[in-house]
């Protein structure tokens, strides 16, 4: 039987690494760089392959059978039961307009479920973290998802993919019921970072449609650990490999669910 790897020994190899790719990212940030267009509004710049280099190199000299999946397409299959799942700067257009919020999202799966997780926000120096069955933690404090109890109350946050403008399921009308029902909706730009922020209390709840697994993998394992409740927006189980994504502090779950449910039809531009 396979054994699979300690919090220790992730721990011991992920935080050293992210923290220097995450000063990377700092020395770099508000400074002139090379931007790319992946898609009209879908931006990539020398600072998100610079840091998947440094993470993939890394983890691949220290498991060299592992899969790797990456954002920016570095990765490699090996067919091990072991795949690491990378975004190497979560919030790329904010580091590209010089907004400070962006995060480094490095996760581990084993055997199909992820294991353990690291989130990691350089210029705040907010070291988010989960291992399985052990708890979420923000700079090494154990982390607790919010006790707010209604909708009305809730500070929730979503974010919009980047076919926003051309699929008609574009989540503008998921926004506006919520906008409506709760207490407010903020839009960080940053998945990585919503689901660690709901993981520690500072929002309620997120959703968010079109998603990729580098961009939750780490984020929700660190909410599950610290308490949240994951399901795709009907409340069935989410997974990676999914599209949509509910995730809040379980007490406002249900209602969430209810107005996810309401809002099928597509807002016109
Ligand atoms: C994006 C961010 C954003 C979300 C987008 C993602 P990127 O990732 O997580 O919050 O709304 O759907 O693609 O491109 O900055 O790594
Ligand atoms: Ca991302
Ligand atoms: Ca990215």
């Amino acid at each position: 039987m396979t054994q699979t790897i300690s919090s220790k020994a992730f721990y011991n190899m992920i935080v050293p690494l992210i923290k220097d790719v995450g000063a990377y990212q700092r020395s770099r940030y508000s400074k002139a760089i090379k931007v790319e267009f992946k898609g009209d509004i879908n931006l990539v710049t020398e600072v998100d392959k610079k840091s998947e280099a440094l993470l993939v190199s890394a983890i691949q000299k220290q498991y060299p059978d592992h899969d790797i999946l990456a954002e920016e397409g570095t990765g490699t299959r090996k067919d091990s039961q072991y795949k690491w799942i990378i975004d190497p700067l979560d919030g790329t257009t904010n580091f590209a307009h010089n907004y400070p919020l962006f995060a480094i999202s490095v996760a581990l799966e084993f055997k199909g479920e992820i294991l353990a997780g690291a989130v990691y926000d350089p210029l705040h120096d907010e070291f988010f973290r989960a291992f399985k069955g052990h708890g979420a933690y923000l700079n090494d404090k154990p982390i607790k998802v919010s006790m707010v109890g209604q909708l009305s109350k809730a500070l929730l946050v979503t974010g919009f993919a980047y076919n926003v403008k051309k699929s008609q399921d574009n989540n503008l009308c998921h926004f506006n019921n919520m906008i409506f029902r709760s207490q407010a909706v903020r839009r960080d730009g940053v998945a990585a970072i919503d689901l660690c922020y709901v993981a520690c209390g500072r929002y309620d709840g997120f959703w968010e449609l079109n998603l990729y697994p580098w961009d939750t993998a780490a984020g929700i394992l660190i909410a599950a650990e610290a308490g949240a409740k994951i399901s795709c927006f009907n409340g069935s189980t989410y997974s990676i490999y999914e599209r949509d994504l509910l995730v809040s502090n379980n007490k406002i779950h249900k209602e969430m669910i209810r107005v996810l449910k309401m809002g099928k039809l597509p807002m016109k531009m």
